[in-house]
């Protein structure tokens, strides 16, 4: 087999992975625990071909620069030289990001770019492993490999920093999410992150409690015990962004938008709707609520928000292979 294509979905982090100790192969300085989503997911197309004499990659329909392909010729590169392959590819990636949410995954990218060229290069790798690989690409692809609610273990090396699924959240959960604003982040992930681990005095109460949080998160899922998750995430998350603001100079991810939604949410929990909120490295907020109350929810944020920035998602799965049929 010399192509192949893979969907993977998005993931959404609940106890977040801030910081690296190992820039070359993503080792993160914490443990995370995420849910993958399902309605949002990128297909990619992978080919390796020795008639090319470089790599092409094409995203949404429109080849993309020296610089992002770049991007992908190191990441295939991985997967070349544990399958002995040195043929070029043809790289087609097709994000299905409903124009609402505005995210841009990274994580769903490599994850299904890493499900495809492991097919299509011959190196057949497990998940697991290819969890591993997904990982030196973006970390947080690490767990967009799999479906429901996933553990990204920090491990002790490039070998066993792999992310293993906990549970196929197949009870009553699902996320509101409310695009604030759709333009492209201005401080990366990446170098967001980097500035918090060398310049926030806070940073080290982040590493030395996250620990603690994912054991937490670990036992209420286990006992589906729906607001002891929420209220962990919501403090992960919170938690992030108060060491990213001790950073110098500071990361500021949000935007007035952001807190109309926080308190909106904060008034739906006075209202007995239980529902929790987490963000990323950007403005956007997400609803971590029950899936069968998601409909209410995104009704009363019509009050603040427009129908188009407001998405319901449920669970999503692990990455699989596309078949033509
Ligand atoms: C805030 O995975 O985008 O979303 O590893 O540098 O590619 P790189 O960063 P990335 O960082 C994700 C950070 C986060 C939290 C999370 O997803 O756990």
């Amino acid at each position: 087999m010399t192509y192949a294509a893979v969907r993977a979905h998005t993931n959404i982090a609940l106890i977040k992975y801030w910081g690296k100790r190992d820039e070359e192969f993503f080792l993160p300085m914490n443990s995370s625990l995420s849910l993958t989503l399902e309605k949002l997911y990128t297909d990619t197309f992978v080919q390796f071909d020795e008639e090319l004499t470089e790599d092409l990659f094409i995203l949404n329909g429109k080849k993309q620069s020296e610089k992002e392909t770049g991007k992908i010729t190191r990441f295939l590169d991985l997967f070349r030289a544990q399958a002995g392959v040195s043929y070029r590819a043809r790289v087609a990636s097709i994000n299905h990001v409903p124009t609402a949410a505005g995210l841009a995954s990274s994580a769903s990218a490599f994850a299904a770019l890493a499900g495809a060229a492991n097919i299509a290069s011959g190196l057949n790798v497990d998940l697991r492993t290819l969890s591993t690989y997904a990982r030196q690409g973006s970390g947080s692809a690490t767990r967009s490999i799999y479906g429901g609610f996933v553990e990204w273990n920090k491990g002790t090396s490039s070998e066993d920093s792999f992310a293993i699924p906990i549970d196929e959240a197949d009870w009553d959960i699902g996320m509101v999410i409310i695009a604030v604003n759709r333009s492209e982040k201005k401080v990366s992930s990446r170098e967001g992150m980097k500035q918090t681990v060398e310049t926030s005095p806070y940073y080290p109460a982040w590493v030395a409690t996250a620990e603690d949080d994912l054991s937490v998160i670990k036992d209420a899922i286990k006992e589906r015990n729906f607001e002891k998750m929420g209220e962990m995430a919501e403090h992960s998350a919170m938690k992030m962004h108060a060491s990213m603001l001790a950073a110098k100079p500071p990361i500021l991810y949000f935007e007035p938008a952001s807190i109309t939604a926080i308190q909106a949410v904060q008034k739906l929990r006075e209202q007995g709707i239980s529902c929790y909120v987490t963000m990323d490295a950007g403005p956007n907020v997400k609803v971590l609520c029950r899936l069968s109350q998601a409909g209410l929810i995104k009704e009363k944020l019509k009050d603040f928000f427009k129908e188009e920035q407001l998405l319901i998602t449920g669970p999503g799965k692990g990455i699989r292979e596309l078949t033509e049929d």
